[in-house]
């Protein structure tokens, strides 16, 4: 159970703070990852933990411009001294309501196929792994998915929506 944690949106003078502890939350550089324009251009729909004002996970997507059914999550940390306790599917479900909100009925999310806890948390949530061209530690994976060449497990699920299913253009089957 998730204690002593407030969410709220982020606001683009979260940037310090939270770059400062994302490569500690994974245990390897990530810094990259997270650059500054999520935070001056996506803050609206980025969602951050504290804990006595003390970041302790985040969450950063955003509705795609693109695929007006679609949203997007980049990525998703939490604390290691938090992790265990809900806090990561507290961050995905104040996602999924800002995606509801805005009609989105499907949200995309992508992991390394190394990151075996991602996976399983991405299943415990009701993601599916998108099939992929070829097989990487036993998943289905996209090759050249990032500019590095590698290749990464990408996750869909589906949301419930308010849309009519006619006016849908959705790839996946409605869920809950
Ligand atoms: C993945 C991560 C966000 C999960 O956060 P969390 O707060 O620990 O997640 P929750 O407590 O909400 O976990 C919900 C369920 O997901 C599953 N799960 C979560 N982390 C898991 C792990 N490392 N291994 C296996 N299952 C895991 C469990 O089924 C868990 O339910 P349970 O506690 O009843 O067993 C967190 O471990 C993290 O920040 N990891 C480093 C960053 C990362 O890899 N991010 C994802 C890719 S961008």
């Amino acid at each position: 159970m998730v204690r002593n944690v407030a969410l709220r949106q982020l606001h683009p003078g979260d940037f310090e703070g939270i770059v400062s502890v994302v490569d500690d939350w994974w245990g390897r550089p990530v810094r990259d990852k997270v650059p500054r324009l999520f935070f001056d251009h996506f803050w609206s729909t980025i969602f951050v933990a504290e804990c006595s004002g003390v970041p302790a996970g985040v969450i950063i997507g955003f509705l795609s411009p693109s695929q007006p059914t679609a949203a997007y999550v980049h990525l998703i940390g939490v604390d290691p001294r938090h992790c265990g306790h809900g806090l990561g599917t507290l961050l995905y479900e104040r996602f999924f309501t800002i995606a509801r909100e805005h009609n989105r009925v499907e949200v995309w999310a992508v992991t390394s196929p190394q990151n075996r806890g991602s996976i399983e948390f991405h299943g415990h949530l009701g993601f599916s792994i998108w099939p992929g061209d070829r097989e990487e530690n036993g998943v289905s994976v996209h090759s050249d998915y990032e500019p590095s060449g590698a290749s990464r497990v990408v996750f869909v699920k589906a949301l419930k929506s308010s849309i009519p299913r006619d006016h849908r253009m959705s790839r996946v089957r409605e869920g809950t």
